[in-house]
């Protein structure tokens, strides 16, 4: 038996599942398929357990792509105080954080249950765990002129002349990320940009790590930002530059302020970090030399937090004298590479531990309106596509926002090939 159904959602994430919700509710009938056994995994893990499910403040300015205005329509037309206030419509209590960025107050399960109540209220079909086998499609299979697309599934052959493929990116295999989305855009001639893992820590080769790798654990607030070891100083001053808290590691380096600079970070390229943002380390050093007695890893403890000054310390024996002994150039190089921390990193942690995959299907295949690709009835959304917010409530508020463009986008389609048979 074939199962017919006005639209197909593949992958029942964020995006998928608000997608289904509001297309369902526009009168499609509609079937959300996701090989997973529960839905909407990375909701349930993310912000910590508690969800930032937008930022406040998202504009186009917020998202990396090769074309940094795609993402321009849909956001505009689905909008945080939009998604704000169908969690208060659900009675959803959250709160801002930081930076704009909001939580749930109780958990990310209430963002999941108010998404499933949405589709239950569209009268969505939900298989899960179902696997998809294969994506066909038929120009014109039964001589009327509107084409369709055959999927095998575990549950049997659907047909349907509108497929959203919402399976989202590749990292965090272990909870059912997969290529699928890259393979259906490649088998329909789609290009795609590049996937790379982002949102990431960052690591180091052992040897250079090691003064540093006592300090796992230890938190600072820093400025950081990446430009090639050879920028101009008007390179160095275009470059993207994030106020932000730094975690050191094991390995390397994570905390809000890697995972932002990652998504701009190229093999080869250093990053920079000034260690002290806001004090006038210069001033305070020479100071220091004419007044105190201290080893210049004490004085340099008052200033940035102890155990860094130490691990600093250790590798130059030049800092391992009182700061009164130290010559000025000494301590203005010294300032000078702390505002300047340059360090090139060997690699990041990779899929595993990124929260988003950069890149996926090319913007140049899809319509910035509706995320209906050149291929006729088949739609990207969320992840998957080519545009990818930063660290705080962005990528969610694009799958919200590309889901409703493409939702608008099958009603208008399905009605007009209502219109069309009558
Ligand atoms: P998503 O990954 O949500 O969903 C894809 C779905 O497709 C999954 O259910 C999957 O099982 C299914 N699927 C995959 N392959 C399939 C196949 N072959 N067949 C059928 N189904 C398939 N963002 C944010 O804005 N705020 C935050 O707080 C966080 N926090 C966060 C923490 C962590 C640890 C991670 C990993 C990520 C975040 N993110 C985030 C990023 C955010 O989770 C992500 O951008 C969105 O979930 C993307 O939504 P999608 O619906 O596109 O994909």
């Amino acid at each position: 038996m074939t199962h017919k159904f006005d639209a197909v959602v593949i992958g029942a994430g964020a995006a998928g599942l608000f997608c289904a919700a509001q297309a369902g509710q526009r009168g499609l009938k509609v079937l959300l398929v996701d090989h997973s056994e529960k839905v909407a995994e990375k909701i349930r893990i993310s912000g910590g357990g508690r969800c930032n499910f937008t930022n406040r403040d998202a504009t186009p300015a917020n998202f990396l792509s090769e074309n940094p205005h795609f993402c321009r329509s849909a956001l505009s037309r689905y909008t945080p105080q939009d998604f704000i206030e169908l969690l208060q419509r659900h009675n959803i209590p959250f709160h801002e954080k930081h930076k704009g960025q909001l939580f749930c107050d109780h958990s990310a399960e209430d963002v999941i249950n108010m998404l499933l109540a949405e589709c239950d209220a569209g009268d969505v079909t939900r298989w899960q765990p179902c696997g998809i086998k294969s994506i066909k499609y038929s120009p014109n299979p039964d001589g009327t002129g509107a084409s369709s697309y055959q999927i095998e599934s575990d549950r049997g052959t659907v047909e349907t002349p509108q497929v959203v493929i919402a399976t989202g990116g590749l990292s965090i295999p272990k909870i059912g990320a997969t290529d699928f989305g890259y393979r259906i855009a490649r088998q329909f001639e789609l290009r795609l940009v590049e996937p790379r893992p982002a949102l990431v820590p960052l690591t180091f080769d052992g040897d250079a790590w090691a003064p540093y790798a006592g300090l796992a654990g230890l938190a600072l607030p820093v400025l950081i930002d990446t430009s090639p070891a050879d920028a101009t100083p008007k390179q160095r001053k275009k470059a993207m530059v994030f106020s932000e808290d730094l975690l050191f590691t094991h390995r390397g380096l994570s905390g809000p302020a890697v995972l932002q600079i990652s998504s701009f970070w190229r093999e080869g390229q250093p990053v920079h970090i000034n260690l002290a943002p806001g004090i006038d380390l210069p001033a305070l050093l020479l100071r220091a030399k004419a007044h105190s007695k201290k080893l210049i890893a004490n004085e340099l403890g008052t200033l940035v937090p102890g155990r860094l000054a130490d691990a600093w310390a250790s590798t130059d024996p030049a800092l391992q004298k009182p700061v009164s002994e130290a010559t000025d150039k000494a301590l203005l190089d010294l300032a000078g590479r702390l505002a300047d921390w340059q360090l090139t990193p060997n690699g990041s942690e990779g899929y595993r531990k990124a929260e988003v995959t950069i890149g996926g299907v090319d913007t140049r295949d899809l319509s910035s309106q509706t995320l209906e690709s050149k291929q006729p009835g088949l739609y990207f959304i969320g992840e998957v596509v080519d545009v990818t917010g930063w660290l705080g409530g962005y990528n969610f508020q694009w799958a919200w926002a590309s889901a409703h463009a493409c939702a608008e986008a099958l009603s208008a389609a399905h009605q007009t090939a209502g219109e069309a048979t009558h």
